[in-house]
């Protein structure tokens, strides 16, 4: 009895709200208000980047810094451009942390303006959101940042400095996310982590005077496996449940940092956070890039495209990507074909934004069956425009340096149908991949030593 009253309460309560829904549309739509209305949606999609301290050029959490700037608001959300999410829609499987506004949000913000950004009143307004300053995932299991600052000069050219962590493990762990913590954000360009375990890093480092030892090309010492990288635009997340990376016991974290001088001295000091995996993991994650080095961009000239491709060794699943380019990319879309021929969309970033690197994830894996290939396709341009780090001009070609160029596309894989929670299953994806690009890089130096 007591259930049915409940039951028809419910659905009286129900109606009576649907009813009041449609009246409300009906009649010409209230004005939004910002406590109300407005406010909500700045908490929810904006000022995780406009707030004090964030990339976001200007905070939007009180009503005069919102309605100061109420236009450019609704402009950059009609025309998408806020908040930043590079991926053309409908190319590819759907992303998770899609952070696009929704219709009806990008609505009330129009109308808001269109009505004169009334301020409402204060008691709808909600408290102010909390945010976790510091890390965005929570304090993390383990965090590895260099023993000393280290100083960047005030000019010169781009520097790699790679910094040699020790970790101490008493034991071999699995590591479900990796949180990037930048500490100077005017000279941090973008980092690598790289895992090591022959301190090869620690001679290099006792070699070099300064904190770190200096290496353009990855960590310059063999390396047992990474921990990914950040550049602006890339948001720390989790691992999927039952994937994680792996850090053998005593392993030394070479951490990567490209410094791009902003001509004055500064200091930096980044760091890294890493959550270990609290479930069983029976798969390894590895990142391969499929990158091209054979990059000519000639001087003026505006559609230039580089091409690369990956064939796929043993079954993987795909479960992110992450296209990379410099300042003069402009499109980049990375599909791949299976055995059978038939092909699949992975991405499409239509404007590409140097300074945004994002990652980007799926909603659920893409199996690539062994014998599949990967295919990136970037667009450059190096005609004269601001974006060119050059001016005239000029020939460019491959380096990791910022006014050199890449094109690669990394995915982010698991070995298909792997458990190493079985006896005897080998973790051995990163070697497998190793061998495939030593092997294709033999077969390069053969082909070129042939012309
Ligand atoms: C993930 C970080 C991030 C989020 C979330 C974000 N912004 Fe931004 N926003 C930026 C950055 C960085 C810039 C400056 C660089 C640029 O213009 O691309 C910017 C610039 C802007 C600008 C000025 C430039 C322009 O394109 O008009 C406006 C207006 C703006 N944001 C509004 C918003 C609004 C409104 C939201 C929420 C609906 C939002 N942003 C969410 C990072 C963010």
């Amino acid at each position: 009895m007591w259930i049915e009253i409940a039951r028809i309460a419910r659905l009286a309560s129900l109606v009576s709200a649907l009813g009041a829904n449609l009246a409300s549309a009906d009649e010409a739509d209230p004005t939004p208000t910002f406590s109300r209305d407005v406010a909500p949606i700045l908490r929810a999609r904006c000022q995780e980047c406009h707030r004090a301290g964030q990339v976001g050029p200007f905070p939007l959490v009180t009503f005069e810094q919102a309605r100061k700037r109420a236009a450019d608001l609704v402009s950059a959300i009609e025309d998408r451009r806020m908040p930043p999410w590079k991926p053309a829609a409908g190319f590819g499987p759907s992303l998770r942390h899609d952070p696009s506004l929704t219709p009806v949000e990008v609505s009330t913000l129009a109308r808001w303006v269109e009505g004169g950004t009334p301020p409402g009143d204060d008691r709808d307004l909600a408290p102010a959101r909390p945010f976790a300053d510091g890390w965005t995932l929570g304090t993390p299991d383990l965090v590895l940042e260099p023993a000393e600052d280290f100083a960047v000069t005030g000019s010169g050219p781009d520097l790699y400095r790679c910094f040699v962590i020790p970790t101490n493990l008493p034991a071999d762990v699995y590591v479900s996310a990796v949180e990037y913590r930048p500490g100077n954000r005017r000279v941090v360009h973008h980092l690598m982590a790289f895992v090591e375990v022959a301190n090869a890093g620690r001679a290099r480092d006792a070699a070099d005077p300064g904190p770190g030892y200096s290496s353009y090309s990855g960590a310059g010492v063999e390396i047992v496996g990474d921990l990914g990288g950040w550049a602006p635009g890339n948001a720390a997340t989790h691992l999927p449940e039952g994937v994680g990376r792996s850090l053998p016991k005593g392993a030394d974290v070479i951490l990567q940092v490209h410094y791009h001088p902003d001509g004055r001295p500064e200091v930096d000091r980044t760091g890294i956070g890493l959550h270990f995996a609290r479930k069983p993991v029976r798969q390894t994650l590895q990142w391969k890039g499929v990158m091209s080095r054979n990059i000519r961009l000639p001087a003026g000239e505006a559609d230039i495209r580089v091409k690369a491709s990956w064939f796929v060794p043993v079954a993987v699943d795909l479960l992110a990507v992450a296209p990379h380019m410099h300042r003069l990319g402009r499109d980049m879309k990375i599909t791949a074909s299976y055995p059978d021929g038939r092909s699949v969309d992975l991405i499409h970033i239509p404007d590409w934004d140097p300074d945004w690197q994002g990652t980007y994830t799926f909603e659920g894996p893409v199996h690539l069956p062994k014998g599949s290939t990967v295919r990136v396709v970037g667009r450059f341009d190096n005609s004269d425009r601001p974006e060119n780090p050059h001016r005239p001009p000029q020939l460019v070609k491959f380096g990791h340096g910022s006014t050199e160029e890449m094109c690669v596309g990394y995915l982010a894989v698991v070995k298909a149908g792997q458990d190493l929670t079985r006896p005897g299953e080998k973790d051995d994806l990163f070697s497998t991949l190793v061998d495939q690009h030593r092997r294709g890089l033999k077969q390069e130096q053969m082909d070129r030593r042939r012309r």
